[in-house]
């Protein structure tokens, strides 16, 4: 199926449905909530991305948006590319209240969209990898875009069970079926979980110089364990994997994810820690 984006040219075209539906809505409307899950990466992502004030960025499913308009502070251009138009509304707006001048936005598929060739210093992502369908050629696609030797920086999450967050997934489990997260899974937030198969793929892509180091964060779930609950049971993949359960099943699923999540309630709000891989490579050629 044919979808139309800045290029017209669409070949995730399953994830192009997805984030352009619920999923795409929900990190929407609750893009703090998100962005205060997910904000523990920045430092360590931008800081192995050594951005320079002549730096031109480019973020790769950049959804919200933040990613993005934190490199435009330190660089001279940060373009983000996702494909949600929810998404991108946020991004777009977020950027005009925040009175970034360097910062635009673009609809396409990273796979595939025929960016200017060498055209950026540094290709970036916080969590936007995971998702395509053949990922050495998006990584191919994504490194013409760059200069010689541009630099690649992006994080992915770690296997589900080196998280707490699996001790809340088996709270669930024991009320409605859940997919068997120990799986491996070529698309999808645990794609890159094995560093090996992420060398394999940049080093097939074309990249060299592939570091992939683990990096683990506190991530705030929300103020109390019963709010993180309700928000993980409106999370895009949580209500696909219920739409089939009876309802009272899911009642009990959500009051047992409430009573894991308490394990975990600090001063701070509720706090899990979640391992994910930093990965940083080069495209080659010399300045
Ligand atoms: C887990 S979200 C992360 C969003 C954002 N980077 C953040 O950290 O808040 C993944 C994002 O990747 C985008 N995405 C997935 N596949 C993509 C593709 N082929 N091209 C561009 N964006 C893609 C999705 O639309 C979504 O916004």
């Amino acid at each position: 199926m044919e979808h139309m984006a800045d290029d017209n040219r669409i070949v995730n075209t399953q994830q192009f449905e997805a984030w352009n539906g619920y999923e795409g809505r929900h990190w929407a409307e609750h893009q703090a909530r998100y962005d205060a899950l997910n904000d523990p990466a920045n430092a360590p992502l931008l800081a192995a991305a050594r951005l320079r004030d002549t730096d031109d960025v480019l973020d790769i499913g950049c959804g919200n948006g933040r990613l993005t308009r934190l490199a435009a502070r330190t660089a001279r251009r940060a373009v983000g590319v996702d494909l949600s138009t929810p998404m991108l509304e946020r991004a777009r707006a977020s950027a005009a209240e925040e009175h970034l001048t360097n910062v635009t936005h673009l609809q396409a598929d990273a796979q595939v969209h025929p960016f200017e060739p060498a055209s950026f210093d540094v290709a970036l992502s916080r969590f936007g990898i995971m998702f395509f369908a053949d990922p050495v050629a998006a990584f191919t696609n994504i490194g013409r875009a760059l200069r010689p030797a541009g630099r690649l920086a992006f994080v992915c999450p770690q296997s589900l069970n080196r998280m707490d967050q699996a001790t809340i997934f088996t709270a669930v489990a024991e009320h409605v079926p859940l997919p068997d997260f120990s799986e491996k899974t070529e698309t999808g937030p645990a794609a890159f979980a094995d560093p090996e198969r992420a060398t394999r793929v940049l080093s097939e892509a074309g990249f060299d110089e592939v570091t992939i180091t683990p990096l683990e964060v506190s991530q705030r779930w929300g103020p109390h364990a019963a709010d993180a609950a309700d928000f993980l049971f409106g999370w895009g993949p949580m209500r696909h994997w219920l739409r089939d359960a009876a309802p009272e099943s899911v009642s009990r699923a959500r009051e047992s994810a409430a009573r894991a999540f308490r394990r975990y309630e600090t001063t701070d709000g509720v706090r899990l820690t979640a391992r994910y891989w930093l990965a940083t490579a080069t495209w080659p050629g010399a300045r």
